[in-house]
């Protein structure tokens, strides 16, 4: 060995050492700054957003909040203890809606405050109050919407339960089982599959063709006396069903009579077809003209995820749960 390989060693000995500390140094300085980073992060969004919302599949933290928004309410609050001008959520105090704005009423459409009050004064109601008619248009909107998802979960969620054979899981419709962190929700996706030729699913007289397929059915005269567009119409319901649930046919039918109602999943399928044609008959015109779809809240999931896991995750008088006069 000549003592020149062996200086090399040596060096090379330091330098791994060298290196061997600075990796240890950045390993522990890059945990202390992850756990900076999560205590900060933690810290801002429990600020944001006091009552942790419980959505089936879906996050709302309250990152889409500003912080002029939360300076805007705090304010509020003190100066307005309780509301001015709440005509869906009433009996709540101001802090109680500010939880429930941020996690269900941003939460589900992932916007500011601004996008629907003037952070001068959330109470504001006329367009000279809150100076701007697309704010104003907006807050209108959001309260029939308000009204709607009372109207849903108290007079169609609730009677789910009248099928025996299957007990609702509590799932709760709110502004993300529509709009899942979008403002402007599409009903009816241009790809979807199933629907040639721009085909819309005509809820408003749906029940006619299908109650004549059942009808020759049930009396053995079916066959040449379906006709072809009654029998398209109702296979491409069907693929309308399955893609919106991410479903086989089985889920809903005994494949080897589908007129039978033995399968649980059927009996819903048939109420939220119902339920569809109320929302078309009386919410259409605050959805810019939009038919409801299967797809718009099951987002190819059995239970739609962006629903509120529990009735008392929501307030009192938008659950399935509010009995009037309680
Ligand atoms: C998509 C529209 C929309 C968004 C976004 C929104 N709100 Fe609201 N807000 C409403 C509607 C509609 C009402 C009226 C509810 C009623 O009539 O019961 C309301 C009422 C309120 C009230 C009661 C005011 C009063 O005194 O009458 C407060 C406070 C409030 N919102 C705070 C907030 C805060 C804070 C945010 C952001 C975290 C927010 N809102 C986001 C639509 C919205
Ligand atoms: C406004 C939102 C909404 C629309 C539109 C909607 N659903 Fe639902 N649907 C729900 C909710 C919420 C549940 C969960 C009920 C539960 O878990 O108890 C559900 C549950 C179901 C179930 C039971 C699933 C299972 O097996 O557990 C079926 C079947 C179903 N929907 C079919 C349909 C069909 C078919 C359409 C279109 C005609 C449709 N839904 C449209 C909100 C909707
Ligand atoms: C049954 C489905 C459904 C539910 C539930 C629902 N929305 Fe909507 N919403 C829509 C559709 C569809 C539109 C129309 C979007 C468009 O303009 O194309 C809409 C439009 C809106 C608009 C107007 C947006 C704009 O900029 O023009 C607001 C605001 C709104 N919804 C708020 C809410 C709030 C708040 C909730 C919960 C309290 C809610 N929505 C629940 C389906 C729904
Ligand atoms: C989410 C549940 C659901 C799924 C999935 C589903 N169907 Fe249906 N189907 C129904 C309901 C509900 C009716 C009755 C509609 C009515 O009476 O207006 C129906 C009606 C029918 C009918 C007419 C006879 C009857 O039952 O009244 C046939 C045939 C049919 N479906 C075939 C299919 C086929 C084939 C598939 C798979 C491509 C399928 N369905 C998927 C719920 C479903």
């Amino acid at each position: 060995m000549t003592p020149e390989s062996n200086d090399k060693k040596k060096r090379q000995g330091v330098s791994w050492v060298g290196m061997a500390v600075a990796l240890v140094l950045i390993l522990f300085g890059s945990q202390w700054i992850a756990y900076f980073v999560r205590d900060t992060i933690v810290e801002t969004a429990a600020a944001a957003a006091p009552t942790l919302p419980n959505y089936v599949n879906y996050f709302a933290d309250g990152s889409y909040i500003s912080s002029a928004s939360n300076q805007a309410i705090a304010a509020y609050i003190q100066q307005f203890p309780e509301p001015q001008n709440a005509q869906v959520l009433v009996g709540m105090n101001t802090s109680a809606i500010w939880s429930f704005m941020t996690a269900y009423v941003a939460g589900g459409l992932k916007v500011d405050c601004t996008y629907c009050h003037n952070l001068n004064n959330f109470g504001a109601e006329t367009l000279a109050e809150v100076g701007n008619e697309d704010v104003y248009n907006r807050k209108n909107i959001a309260r029939e919407h308000l009204r709607m998802v009372a109207d849903l979960n108290q007079n169609w969620i609730a009677t789910l339960a009248q099928y025996p054979e299957k007990q609702p899981s509590g799932a709760q419709v709110i502004c993300a089982t529509c709009h899942y962190g979008e403002p402007l929700p599409v009903a009816w996706a241009e790809s979807q599959y199933g629907v040639p030729d721009n085909y819309r699913l005509p809820l408003a007289d749906y029940s006619q063709p299908l109650q004549e397929i059942r009808r020759l059915q049930v009396t053995g005269k079916g066959g040449q006396q379906v006709s072809l567009d009654a029998v398209q119409f109702n296979q491409y319901t069907m693929y309308h069903f399955n893609e919106s649930l991410g479903v086989g046919c089985t889920h809903c039918h005994n494949s080897r009579y589908f007129p039978l109602y033995e399968q649980p999943a059927k009996n819903y399928a048939l109420h939220m077809l119902q339920m569809s044609q109320h929302i078309l008959a009386n919410y259409q015109e605050s959805m810019n003209g939009q038919e409801p779809s299967c797809v718009l809240c099951h987002r190819n999931q059995v239970r739609p995820p962006g629903s509120a896991a529990a009735p008392n995750n929501l307030p009192a008088m938008l659950n399935s749960e509010y009995k009037p006069g309680n």
